[in-house]
């Protein structure tokens, strides 16, 4: 499948790379970007050759937001009625394999609600996050006022929804919003060798694991962690369990079959 608004790659046979390529928009997210993103996402949910998935942007933008000119034209019947931001942001959360935010530049409003979407980001030096909303009359819309508090805490997120203050890389790493930085010339390598990573476990652990730690958003600890056992327990329903520890045990390497 091509695509207008995205370049789609396969990397080492088995990661999904998706490039958001809007570049004289700086990647803005308008309805056409978000409905080939969720179907580059769904066509690598789909293969099971894929055990990973990393979404990226250019350099100088992953992401700079929604679509302004696009939504500058909306009245409340045409965003309510339309459902604006659930219907083609949804599909994200669907995915049960692993998603790795790449982010150089700027990831900003919906930007950083897409990041954020994703399982956990690697963000280059150069990288800007904001919530930056409220400065074009609006809040965020895509989870910001949600995802972001849970990730950073009420302070540090109100201080970027209520004043649009970027923060940077390493305040991001600081604050907890980003898993590592590193050099911008570094940032596909060091990402590709952590979906590399992810793709040599077990998939259906890497899987569970996944469906495990974002129920961590939703329920109560006591549901949560039941909810955790349920699947640890399930684990050992899988081939890749028995290969797992037999080769442990016999001080070999694995072969996992994603069974
Ligand atoms: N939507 C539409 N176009 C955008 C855009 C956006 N979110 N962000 C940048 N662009 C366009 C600019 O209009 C400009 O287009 P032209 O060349 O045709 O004029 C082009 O991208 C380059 O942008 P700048 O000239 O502004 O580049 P800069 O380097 O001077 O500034 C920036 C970069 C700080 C990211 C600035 O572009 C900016 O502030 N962008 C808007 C950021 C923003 O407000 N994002 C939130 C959007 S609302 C939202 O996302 C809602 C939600 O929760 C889902």
């Amino acid at each position: 499948m091509s695509y207008e608004t995205l370049q789609v790659r396969t990397e080492a046979g088995q990661v999904g790379v998706i490039t958001l390529h809007r570049p004289k928009q700086l990647n803005a997210l308008n309805d056409q970007l978000m409905d080939e993103l969720g179907a580059a996402l769904l066509a690598f949910e789909a293969d099971d050759a894929i055990g990973c998935i990393v979404l990226t942007g250019s350099e100088k933008a992953f992401a700079a937001g929604a679509d302004i000119s696009a939504m500058s034209k909306f009245e409340f019947a045409d965003v309510y009625q339309g459902d604006f931001i659930t219907r083609n942001w949804e599909t994200l959360r669907r995915i049960r394999k692993p998603v790795i935010a790449a982010v150089s530049g700027f990831a900003l409003g919906g930007g950083c609600e897409l990041a954020m979407l994703c399982d956990f980001i690697i963000a280059a030096e150069n990288a800007k996050f904001g919530q930056p909303e409220i400065k074009i009359g609006i809040i965020p819309g895509a989870g910001g006022t949600q995802r972001l508090p849970r990730a950073i805490g009420k302070s540090k997120a109100m201080d970027m929804v209520l004043t649009a203050r970027l923060v940077d890389a390493a305040e991001a790493e600081r604050a907890g919003l980003v898993s590592r930085v590193v050099p911008l010339d570094k940032l596909m390598d060091e990402a590709l060798a952590a979906a590399i990573t992810i793709c040599g476990m077990p998939r259906l652990a890497a899987m569970a694991a996944k469906e495990a730690v974002n129920r961590a958003f939703e329920a109560t600890l006591a549901d949560g962690v039941m909810f955790e056992r349920r699947l640890f327990h399930s684990m050992f329903a899988t081939a890749d369990q028995k290969e797992g520890m037999d080769a442990f045990l016999a001080k070999r390497e694995p072969v996992f079959r994603h069974r």
